[in-house]
């Protein structure tokens, strides 16, 4: 629920990034506020960019006339001082949506704690990494002609490894490949499960229809980023990067600004406490590593698309994020997320929107724009990679955020499910 008061702080100095970020960090959240900034839409650009590069800021969502960010305690002067307002003019209103976002996670941590969600059905709630991982053995033992379990592409900082599955029939000889993956940002569960639902129903269908797995082989790779993902359990619910130390002490790179595609051009933090923080070099981190490496082997070498599972602010974004430019193959890209947000609507009437990416925000060294980019079309010899980043559930309007009720699970794998199917053939078909 909006509460809608204003704040009238007295501006009381700017605080540095580094101040900022360390007051960010869990592991909890007392009074941590999620405040709207509305903003008019020809400087929201400018905004974003000084909230997120300058101030080290915890942005949640941008819309066209405002920006979500997460305040903690300590910061708020940030938001009557002379630097943002220099930035975002005197139209700038700020509105508080939360003022206390341990509230939303400490109910969660209840619920998770309590023994009858344990018994349930696997997608009535959100799994540990060590669960996920034996539920995809268990997916694999128990329908070997159908899903291959690789134990390890890479290991972890902090020694985990990262898996993959491998979906696909035994009939149709060399085939065409789909690549997903979810939870490169550790706090976006949503992508984890959503993942697992869609690989859950690409081996239960194909008894009634055999045409994805006859035709396709899907690569999988369920959690990128295992170290984030198990803190967000056990040291801060919204840890977003992986834990890899830091120069200067901190930990922390965002492996979405990590991927060497004009990294380190604009769209991400060069300071390493930020949550944006792009790493110290293009491709430094062993996640990166493992995943670029998969996804250029010889065994991957006929991969025609790729989706990249995050949350949350229901959009389809495709290629460029690190320019205005519109990439060669727009068109088809544009038919084919459109028809993604066209076919969610049909399932649960959700209103996805389907963008490029830069027209969000600017980022370098995404996933998606590594995909598209040149090393990846080289490698394939000028064949070019359909790939998207989906945002879930929730939209932006909604409070909870990152913290989506596990009732929802079902429903997103379901609008999922059903637009991706007919992306995966639509990809096949227009290769
Ligand atoms: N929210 C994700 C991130 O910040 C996806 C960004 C998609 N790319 C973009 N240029 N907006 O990593
Ligand atoms: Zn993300």
């Amino acid at each position: 629920a909006l509460i809608g008061a204003v704040l009238a702080l007295p501006a009381t100095g700017p605080l540095t990034s580094g101040a900022i970020s360390a007051l960010l960090d869990g592991p909890r959240y007392d009074n941590h506020k999620l405040v709207r900034l509305g903003v008019p839409n020809n400087v929201l650009a400018n905004v974003h960019r000084f909230l997120d590069e300058e101030l080290g800021l915890d942005i949640w969502d941008t819309q066209s006339d405002h920006i979500d960010v997460r305040i903690p305690p300590g910061a708020d002067d940030i938001l009557t001082s002379k630097p943002l307002s220099d930035v975002a003019g005197s139209a700038l209103t700020v509105t508080v949506l939360d003022n206390n976002l341990q509230k939303i996670v400490d109910e969660e941590t209840q619920r998770l704690n309590s023994p009858s969600v344990q018994a349930a059905n696997w997608f009535a709630d959100y799994h540990r990494y060590a669960d996920i991982k034996t539920w995809y053995q268990t997916l694999a033992q128990q329908n070997p002609s159908l899903v291959t379990f690789v134990p390890s592409i890479g290991k972890t900082v902090e020694g985990r490894d990262i898996f993959a599955v491998r979906i696909t029939s035994k009939t149709g000889g060399s085939k065409q490949q789909i690549w997903f993956q979810g939870l490169q940002h550790a706090r976006e569960w949503i992508g984890g499960s959503t993942v697992q639902y869609v690989s859950d129903r690409l081996v239960a269908e194909y008894a009634q229809d055999k045409t994805l797995l006859d035709r396709a082989e899907f690569i999988i790779i369920p959690v990128v980023n295992p170290d984030g993902y198990e803190y967000t359990w056990t040291g801060g619910r919204l840890w977003r990067k992986n834990r890899s130390k830091n120069s200067d002490g901190s930990f922390g790179v965002d492996l979405n600004r990590n991927w060497p595609d004009h990294w380190g051009q604009g769209g991400s933090s060069a300071s390493p406490s930020s949550i944006t923080y792009r790493g110290p070099s293009a491709g430094s981190e062993l996640e990166v590593k493992a995943l670029s490496k998969y996804f250029l082997a010889p065994e991957n070498k006929n991969l025609v698309g790729a989706i990249d599972f995050h949350s949350f602010s229901q959009l389809v974004l495709r290629p460029y994020g690190f320019t205005s430019s519109r990439a060669p193959d727009e068109a088809l890209l544009k038919k084919a997320g459109d028809g993604v947000r066209d076919r969610i609507r049909a399932i649960h009437g959700k209103q996805y929107t389907s963008q490029t990416a830069y027209d969000l925000y600017q980022t370098t060294g995404s996933a998606t724009d590594w995909w598209y980019g040149e090393t990846v079309t080289k490698a394939l010899g000028n064949r070019r990679i359909y790939s998207y980043t989906i945002e879930l559930r929730p939209t932006g309007s909604s409070d909870q955020g990152f913290i989506l009720p596990p009732s929802e699970i079902i429903p997103t794998g379901e609008e999922i499910w059903g637009s991706i199917t007919w992306w995966t053939k639509f990809v096949l078909d227009n290769p």
